[in-house]
């Protein structure tokens, strides 16, 4: 039996590495004060038809859909209906004006399967639902920076658009629509078929036929309604303020239908990534909320891509997956074993105990397989004695230490020289905040 294509098995030499990922995304945003947000891995078909839009490629062809039980449910191809539908259904804007929330878990889009592009993939996200300004939309795009710079995600390039709200987007696709019309027989066979359905997704067409049509063609900007245009002209003068370095994209559309203003998306590692080297996407979705039953509430939000994130993250696994082996030679000494096992555990000690009943030379090869820092040798003799061996295994020295006084000397040695890397502290993924990215 194989998995499933396009969806992967993470085993524990892999998912260390996600570990300190996600545990720096955590720290990220609960330092910009946002929430955990667990929602259902399914919602209803409609959910996503609504709120993603129906001539979307996500939902045209690539979501993961069936009836059960007479009910059309959808495994989720993205957070961000989700998150709108539990903020709608539990009434949050009745609790608190602003609401910031982020998730991190799988995502299903039945697309064609690369490097970096699967069908069943991880997402880190955040919404933040309630704030109109502006200087929400910077905040957001100046922390994911950051964040992608802690994980060592060499020079992101951010790019910004705002294709306006409501009035200022229907304006557009029409003058498009219009602008296109006499080209379109040197369109793409795709693009022709937009031209009826979804002119804007023209724009972000990589077809070389559909780029030449689209030279000299007006751009969103020059639509955007006076408040539109404020809200980009602050957009820009906040991320001046925080020294957040961008480019403006006016083909930059996104493939989502629900997005009003402001769009971002941030690229990066080229040369891993090729094409695929959308890292992060996200944009304002101030209609969303409303849509869906809601008081009419301003959103927007973000994604990026986890897989994505490690091609292009420089974080190391831990080195190790614990800090002592210990190695009983015989049954009595394997019940000494595991209470000591234990009480290490209790102590906070990352702890192995091999009861194989194997022997010596096959223990300390597990040992150093294992980049233990220390292996404990407790054979009948010591038990005896009352105490046991520990083995330095990369100083490759060795000290008998009263069996009492063990967990004491494995904490403070611990203390002393944590292995580095390994530390369980700090933002708990081996690498300092904002270590590379200060700015003034
Ligand atoms: P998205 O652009 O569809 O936006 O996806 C965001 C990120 O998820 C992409 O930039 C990419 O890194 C990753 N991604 C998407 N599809 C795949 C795939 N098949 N395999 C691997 N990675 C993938 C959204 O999903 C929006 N919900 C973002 C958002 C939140 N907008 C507002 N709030």
């Amino acid at each position: 039996m194989r998995a499933v294509k396009g969806m992967n098995d993470i085993l524990p030499g892999e998912s260390r590495r996600w570990q300190r990922v996600e545990s720096a995304f955590r720290s990220t945003m609960e330092r910009l004060g946002y929430g955990e947000v667990r929602t259902p891995y399914v919602e209803p078909t409609g959910l996503f038809v609504r709120a993603i839009g129906e001539t979307t490629d996500v939902v045209e062809k690539e979501m993961y859909s069936f009836v059960f039980h007479d009910e059309p449910i959808t495994l989720r191809p993205e957070g961000t209906a989700g998150a709108a539908r539990a903020y709608v259904e539990h009434r949050v804007h009745n609790d608190e004006p602003v609401t910031r929330w982020f998730y991190m878990g799988a995502m299903f889009r039945g697309e064609r399967p690369a490097k970096g592009r699967y069908r069943q993939f991880y997402q880190v996200g955040a919404e933040c639902f309630g704030d109109a300004g502006p200087g929400c939309d910077a905040e957001m795009i100046d922390a994911l920076v950051m964040f992608l710079t802690d994980i060592g995600v060499a020079s992101p390039d951010v790019f910004i658009n705002s294709i306006g709200s409501g009035q200022t987007r229907a304006l557009y696709t029409e003058a498009l629509r219009k602008a296109l019309e006499p080209k379109k027989e040197a369109l793409s066979p795709d693009s022709q078929r937009r031209l009826l359905t979804n002119p804007l997704r023209i724009l972000d067409s990589k077809h070389p036929a559909d780029r030449a049509a689209l030279e000299g063609i007006p751009t969103v900007l020059d639509f955007l309604s006076d408040d539109d245009r404020a809200h980009w002209d602050n957009l820009r003068r906040h991320l001046d303020a925080l020294g957040t370095p961008y480019q403006v994209d006016p083909h930059l559309v996104r493939g989502l239908d629900y997005y009003g203003r402001t769009l971002f998306e941030i690229k990066g590692a080229y040369d891993i990534l090729g094409a695929g080297s959308t890292l992060v996407g996200g944009g304002r979705y101030d209609g969303m909320i409303r849509s869906l039953g809601g008081p009419d509430v301003p959103a927007i939000g973000f994604a990026a891509g986890l897989e994505r994130l490690l091609l292009a993250s420089t974080v190391e696994a831990p080195q190790s997956a614990v800090d002592v082996f210990i190695a009983p030679l015989g049954d009595t000494a394997t019940a000494e074993a595991l209470v000591l096992g234990r009480q290490l555990r209790r102590a906070g000690v990352r702890c192995e105990v091999d009861t194989r009943n194997a022997s010596l030379k096959a223990l300390l090869r597990r040992a150093n397989a294992l980049r233990s820092t220390w292996a404990i040798i407790l054979g009948d003799r010591e038990v005896s004695e009352q105490v046991v061996e520990i083995k330095d295994l990369g100083r490759h020295t060795q000290t008998k230490v009263a069996r009492a006084e063990v967990v004491g000397y494995i904490q403070s040695r611990l203390a002393e020289a944590p292995a580095p890397g390994d530390g369980a502290g700090g933002l708990d993924a081996g690498v300092a905040p904002g270590a590379a990215a200060e700015k003034p």
